[in-house]
């Protein structure tokens, strides 16, 4: 995105263009960074974002709201906002802000070239596992290793994993027919899906994950493009596991690893190979999910049973003989004070069967 609105800036600067009204589709996160980049350059850069009503969650509906985009709610799924916003491009004057737009894809090229970086070039043994929607994020890390392979910048291509929910599965779903010449692509009606940012039935690069498999495999000179689907209760478990072990990641992130998972499982990754997961938002843009997990009510049509091992819930702390409590602009003081300290010292004590001292 920010390369995108540096584009249009430039074109601002050049005098090319003297206002512009910035627009997309989102499921949530695009609108936020274009939101967030349009509100750099006012004011002679406006944004207006179409979101699915309701399929998005309210922290991620905050964002472009205080970047003060325009905001328009549209019934249906992602791809209807999509359509929407595609039928303003072609009628209306305005600059589309989504991976459609070459300037997004090319920006997000330089997400492989950071992985290349981190590594030191040597990616013969690492597998990119990418959630997908739009298929915006796939095509960038595909386009941007080719480049830097092209170059002789790196030596080896790694494996890319795609991965999608069984409730959204489009591409998955092409590439299971293994002759190229068979394959048909057919847009999915989706379900819901924690993995909501995702839930994209007709990808808007489609022809461009075709075209460019099919170059990423011949560079290769054998299959290095794979993908996985996954079921809903994965996501959720493994996006809680992953968080458990030190992460910061949310339904995406836990489609990632339960892809690696179950790429594992199939045989298409190695234990020797080295996993880069993209985990696209912040856990705390999808938390929501995790309340409902950990309430145990998630709605029937996810198919989601809370593991009780991963469920948790703070426990509230009062005993019955504590009479006299602390409550905002009413501090305990004296001996009242000290019998709640020691109370509650006491009965924490008792939970977590410490030892005494
Ligand atoms: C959090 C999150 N994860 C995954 C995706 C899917 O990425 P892409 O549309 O590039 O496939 C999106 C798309 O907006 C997203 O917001």
């Amino acid at each position: 995105m920010a390369s995108a609105l540096s584009y249009i800036n430039y074109m601002l600067q050049t005098g090319q263009v003297s206002e512009v009204l910035a627009i997309c589709a989102s499921t949530g996160d695009t609108s936020a960074a274009a939101a967030l980049y349009a509100s750099y350059l006012t004011p002679q850069i406006k944004s207006a974002v179409l979101l699915p009503f309701k399929k998005v969650t309210p922290q991620q509906l905050s964002q472009p709201l205080g970047s003060g985009a325009t905001v328009f709610e549209i019934p249906g799924v992602f791809d209807d906002c999509m359509k929407v916003v595609e039928a303003l491009s072609e009628r209306y004057d305005v600059a589309l802000l989504n991976s459609k737009n070459a300037w997004r894809i090319l920006g997000q090229e330089s997400y492989s070239y950071e992985i290349a970086q981190d590594f030191e070039y040597a990616l013969s043994d690492k597998v990119v596992v990418v959630p997908i929607g739009n298929a915006g994020n796939i095509s960038a890390i595909m386009s941007g290793f080719l480049k830097f392979y092209a170059t002789g910048i790196i030596t080896s291509l790694p494996k890319i994993l795609g991965v999608q929910s069984e409730h959204a599965n489009p591409v998955y779903r092409y590439y299971l027919e293994p002759n190229a010449v068979k394959r048909e692509f057919v847009p999915v009606a989706v379900r819901p899906s924690v993995a909501q940012a995702a839930m994209i039935g007709n990808p808007v690069s489609m022809p461009r994950v075709i075209h460019l498999v099919e170059r990423y495999n011949q560079a290769a000179g054998r299959q290095r493009v794979f993908f996985a689907e996954v079921a809903e209760q994965e996501i959720m478990d493994w996006e809680l596991i992953a968080n458990r072990n030190g992460h910061v990641a949310c339904t995406h992130g836990g489609e990632a690893l339960a892809g690696l998972v179950t790429a594992k499982k199939q045989g298409l990754v190695a234990d020797t190979d080295i996993g880069v997961l993209d985990s696209t938002a912040h856990a705390l843009k999808f938390s929501g999910f995790q309340e409902m997990y950990f309430a145990n009510q998630i709605p029937p049509e996810f198919n989601i049973q809370p593991d009780a091992a991963l469920v948790n819930a703070p426990r509230y702390l009062h005993p019955q003989d504590l009479k006299k409590v602390p409550a905002p602009g009413k501090p305990l003081g004296g001996a009242d004070f000290n019998r709640f300290v020691n109370r509650m010292a006491e009965e924490i004590g008792a939970v977590l069967n410490l030892k005494k001292i």
